[in-house]
């Protein structure tokens, strides 16, 4: 909390399960970011009010017609009000879910109008198999983030350990005790970023 002004950490779902294991993991980090205004958005139902599931590349540069004055334009607001923003999926096919991916990809324009530039992001994926693709699907957000200009936030903190690329979870992700503690430290680590 800055002075009296809460700081609002959004959550983004790319699962199609709203309250799924991908759901699960956001929350944990959410939960614990205390003091902090947070929200859960699931974006394939956003993605669903705009004109095309995803990017057909129908205009150059991008005039965002697909989605004015739709949720999936609120969505983007919220992102571009948010201090924090973390990136939830399951893996699909070693990668993120294609909801996640069209999110990326129909906001270019504000890629080109900079709104994101150096707003601090951190990841939570859940497999169904343990060595199924998690870090894969991190590396994939990170390089969407990366070409939005974002800072990427490690669930380090110093009150747990360096950590490595995001948080990994296997299915059932209430029962893996790794990657709790991982969405507790994730926490910590937005909370000493959005603070400083
Ligand atoms: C299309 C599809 C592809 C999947 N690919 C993988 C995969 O590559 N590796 C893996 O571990 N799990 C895979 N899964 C399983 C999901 O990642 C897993 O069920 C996840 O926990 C679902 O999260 P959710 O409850 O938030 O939807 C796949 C599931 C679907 C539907």
């Amino acid at each position: 909390m800055k002075g009296m002004i809460f700081l609002y950490i959004l959550g983004i779902n790319g699962s199609p399960n709203e309250n799924g294991e991908t759901y699960y993991l956001l929350n944990e980090v959410l939960r614990q970011c205390e003091g902090c205004e947070t929200e859960i958005i699931n974006i394939g139902k956003c993605l669903a009010t705009a004109k095309n599931p995803f990017c057909i590349n129908c205009s150059v540069p991008c005039n965002k017609s697909c989605y004015k004055g739709t949720d999936l334009e609120a969505a983007y607001n919220k992102m571009a009000n948010a201090d924090a923003v973390v990136f939830g999926s399951p893996v699909y096919f070693g990668s993120m879910s294609a909801q996640l991916k069209a999110f990326f990809d129909k906001g270019r324009a504000l890629r080109g109008e900079k709104v994101f530039i150096g707003k601090p992001c951190g990841f939570v994926v859940c497999g169904a198999s343990m060595f199924g693709g998690q870090e894969s699907a991190i590396a994939a957000m990170h390089a969407s983030t990366l070409v939005y200009g974002m800072t990427i936030l490690g669930p380090g903190s110093n009150e747990f350990d360096a950590a490595h690329l995001g948080v990994c979870a296997v299915k059932p992700a209430k029962d893996d005790n790794w990657a709790n503690k991982r969405c507790a430290s994730l926490a910590k680590r937005i909370l000493r970023e959005i603070n400083k």
